[in-house]
């Protein structure tokens, strides 16, 4: 995928070279707690603000043409935070689904949901749904909601799905490769993520995406993801432009 210089007119900071944008940015929406506490606030404003961001972050990418992005919502490794957090982030994704979903829809965002779903309370599950349901023939930028997920239970749940498939008989062992494992992921369908940022200055991957983010160039962002602006998101993509991507093969500047 090629830079279409023509839908960077909003982005006056982007460097308007004509290295590929990335068509799949994933983003770790790190440091609402620092953010909210440096502001002397409760850490749920953090978050609160931070779905801010995220919806800056979708409209950036719907007016400069990046095709999909995945936002890291809640890992399955955060059911362990204090139970008025984590039913905080449960009410903010409900109301994220409940407000958003009409104008995601009239723009032509599919929506997609990634993580383990069992655990989830059945009301929100029923939103998730419909928001895939609704949204599943869009054809513009879809975003991608990793929501309970955690990297190494959904490479098990794959591997438990392929095993069933195995002990009813209608797999050989031997039929499994690379495309087929893809395929059985919660991400079947979603090319792996060109980018990825985090943000607030951790650099580390805690458990997303590790199988799609074999060949992805990394971006660490010293802010807090609630001040993660526009400028900020053409920082990381010019960051992701100035990389010489070569999937293990040689730099096309190489003869
Ligand atoms: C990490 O910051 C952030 C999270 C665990 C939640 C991210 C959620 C949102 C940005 C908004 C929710 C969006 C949807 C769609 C529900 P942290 O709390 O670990 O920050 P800290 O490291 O500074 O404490």
């Amino acid at each position: 995928m090629t830079a279409h210089p023509e839908r960077l007119q909003d982005s006056p900071d982007l460097d308007r070279s004509d290295r590929p944008l990335p068509q799949h940015v994933a983003f770790i929406m790190d440091g609402n707690g620092r953010w909210a506490k440096a502001r002397g606030l409760p850490r749920t404003e953090g978050h609160r603000r931070g779905l801010e961001a995220l919806r800056g972050a979708v409209r950036h990418a719907g007016k400069i043409g990046i095709d999909f992005l995945t936002f890291f919502s809640f890992s399955s490794e955060n059911w362990s935070r204090p139970p008025t957090e984590v039913s905080f982030l449960m009410g903010l994704l409900k109301r994220f689904i409940e407000r958003d979903l009409s104008e995601l829809h009239e723009a032509n965002t599919r929506v997609r949901v990634i993580g383990a779903r069992e655990d989830l309370d059945p009301g929100i599950l029923a939103l998730l749904q419909k928001a895939e349901t609704l949204t599943k023939d869009n054809t513009g930028l879809t975003v991608v909601i990793a929501f309970n997920y955690g990297s190494r239970d959904e490479i098990v749940r794959a591997t438990r799905k392929l095993g069933a498939r195995i002990a009813a008989g209608e797999l050989s062992p031997e039929a499994i490769d690379e495309e087929l494992f893809d395929r059985t992921l919660d991400t079947a369908g979603i090319p792996d993520p060109d980018l990825l940022v985090r943000t607030s200055g951790e650099i580390r991957i805690s458990n997303f995406l590790l199988w799609q983010s074999a060949y992805t160039e990394f971006h660490f962002s010293p802010l807090n993801w609630p001040d993660f602006d526009a400028q900020a998101f053409d920082a990381a993509l010019e960051d992701f432009c100035a990389r010489d991507r070569r999937f293990g093969g040689l730099s096309v500047k190489v003869v």
